[in-house]
């Protein structure tokens, strides 16, 4: 599996999905490029997202708020004080750790031995073995289970009090060395805060201290009046946005699952206060069917409901995708109370309330939120979509078997030959397909191993213009899953196409 991801990451990279930011200067961490076709895929999700939150919903409108924001605005979030990871050092690699994070590892180490002993046992017992009854009773299997509950309690204990001195007493009672050194010379645990700062103003006028964004909810919440008075929005209502948030992640792995610059699709949804939590069940609902529509399969996908709540919330919940490194979150819901509304009127000195003519009161509006990162949603469906394929002429070949909606272009026209006026009829048939959809012209090397180009980026379908195209104006259509060809005629290529590409 670990494997595989490899592949994956080297594949995003040779086929223009995603590199490095600033590669020529070996990149920065935990930022990334898209490339020309990483970027049609990634416009591809938001406008899929898009349609499907704003378009297709009456009471949900759009914004597109700036990323830096009056810095009030995270006094009054609780980002300022509470956005925090607690981080240690390991004094002689002098690297900087996720206490948390390396207590979690720690957890799943045990989870893996117990894994281990179980498929040692299945491989000895076969058609015989009982995983249930072997969990209740190897005494291994029950010292490991006993040993990873234990420590899961205590950390959940620690990470709920904030407790940064029992945060580092855990890492030294469970003898966790700095994966570099191989040592255990700890530091304190300290808090550190994830947003990123700098400065607006010149100097000479004087300026202030001002942070990139964190996530882009505040500035659907700075916006709320603005927006409820101007489209005149009964409740319940929602507002969504799409835009960049920053965040200094001390821990940068899995590619561009966690990143210090990514994307976030953001909808607050708008509601009564007590109907929230018949609101955070219809959001779940609503969004998991989202995601299942792409047909992944559904056993893919898992709710993973908190118990540890971040600071403004009543309930959460996320959704979590099957990747190759485990079931990982892609989507956070939650629902958020009125805390926000609120003390944005406290600190703004603004009343930010809903009047409701059904009731005559004024109150105000509870928040559910659908917050989803484009990254990690361009992730999972690259993690799914890449296969390697046995062909029965014994060869591999490397598909993306992206939903063709997502795919970055749809359509790949090639002419048999570069030559006797194919390559002109072949822009012919594109000239005319381009307003439709994306089309690209591919003339170099053979047949075989354009299609295969074509594949690896996903495109749906290949066109081949050949002699008797410009004799009765029919060409070959590839599919890129069943690799089938059918003679078809050019006038009937968009409504064959259209339809099965468009989002
Ligand atoms: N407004 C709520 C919020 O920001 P979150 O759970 O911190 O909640 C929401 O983030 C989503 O944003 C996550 O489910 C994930 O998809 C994405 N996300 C968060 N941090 C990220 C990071 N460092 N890199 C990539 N995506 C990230």
């Amino acid at each position: 599996q670990e494997d595989v991801f490899k592949k994956i990451v080297s594949h995003c990279k040779e086929y223009g999905f995603v590199f490095p930011s600033s590669d020529i200067y070996d990149g920065l961490g935990a930022v990334y490029d898209y490339g020309q076709n990483g970027v049609e895929l990634k416009n591809n999700i938001k406008q899929y997202w898009w349609q499907s939150m704003v378009l297709l919903h009456e009471n949900i409108v759009g914004i597109d708020a700036a990323i830096f924001m009056h810095p009030t605005t995270w006094k009054a979030s609780g980002h300022v004080d509470a956005f925090n990871d607690p981080l240690i050092d390991n004094r002689d690699s002098k690297k900087r750790y996720r206490a948390d994070v390396l207590i979690e590892d720690q957890i799943a180490k045990y989870e893996e031995k117990i894994n281990k002993e179980i498929a040692k046992a299945a491989k000895k017992f076969g058609d015989s073995f009982d995983e249930q009854k072997f969990r209740e009773t190897n005494p291994r299997v029950l010292e490991h289970q006993q040993k990873r509950d234990a420590l899961h309690q205590r950390y959940s204990d620690a990470m709920n009090a904030s407790d940064l001195n029992e945060l580092k007493q855990i890492i030294l009672d469970e003898g966790i060395v700095c994966p570099i050194s191989g040592t255990h010379n700890w530091t304190d645990v300290r808090q550190f805060n994830l947003m990123f700062k700098t400065e607006v103003g010149s100097t000479a006028e004087g300026s202030s201290t001002i942070y990139l964004r964190p996530e882009t909810a505040q500035g659907i919440f700075v916006n709320y009046l603005n927006v409820q008075k101007t489209g005149r929005m009964k409740l319940p209502f929602g507002i969504a946005q799409i835009g960049k948030a920053f965040r200094n992640e001390i821990v940068a792995r899995q590619f561009i699952f966690r990143m210090r610059e990514f994307e976030q699709m953001e909808m607050q949804y708008f509601v009564k206060p007590g109907t929230e939590l018949q609101w955070f069940e219809t959001w779940k609902k609503t969004r998991m069917a989202w995601h299942q529509a792409l047909g992944f399969g559904a056993e893919n996908y898992r709710f993973h409901d908190h118990e540890k709540l971040a600071h403004y919330a009543n309930a959460a919940s996320d959704i979590e995708f099957h990747m190759p490194f485990g079931f990982k979150e892609v989507e956070g819901i939650h629902s958020r109370t009125n805390f926000d509304l609120s003390q944005h009127a406290k600190y703004s000195g603004k009343k930010i309330e809903y009047f409701d003519p059904e009731t005559n009161e004024s109150y105000t509006p509870y928040v559910i939120e659908t917050s989803i990162g484009v990254d990690r949603m361009f992730l999972s469906i690259m993690c799914h979509s890449y296969e390697e394929e046995k062909l029965e002429n014994g060869e591999t070949r490397v598909v993306l078997k992206l939903p063709e909606a997502l795919a970055p272009v749809k359509l790949a026209v090639m002419p048999l030959v570069k030559k006797d006026g194919l390559p002109e009829k072949a822009h012919e048939i594109i000239s005319n397909l381009r307003f439709h959809f994306n089309c690209k012209y591919d003339e170099k090397d053979s047949i075989g191993k354009r299609y295969r180009r074509q594949d690896a980026i996903g495109t749906p379908y290949c066109v081949t213009v050949d002699y008797d195209t410009l004799k009765d104006n029919t060409v070959t259509l590839r599919h890129r899953d069943t690799m089938e060809q059918k003679r078809v005629n050019i006038a009937d290529l968009q409504g064959i196409i259209e339809d099965r590409v468009s989002i």
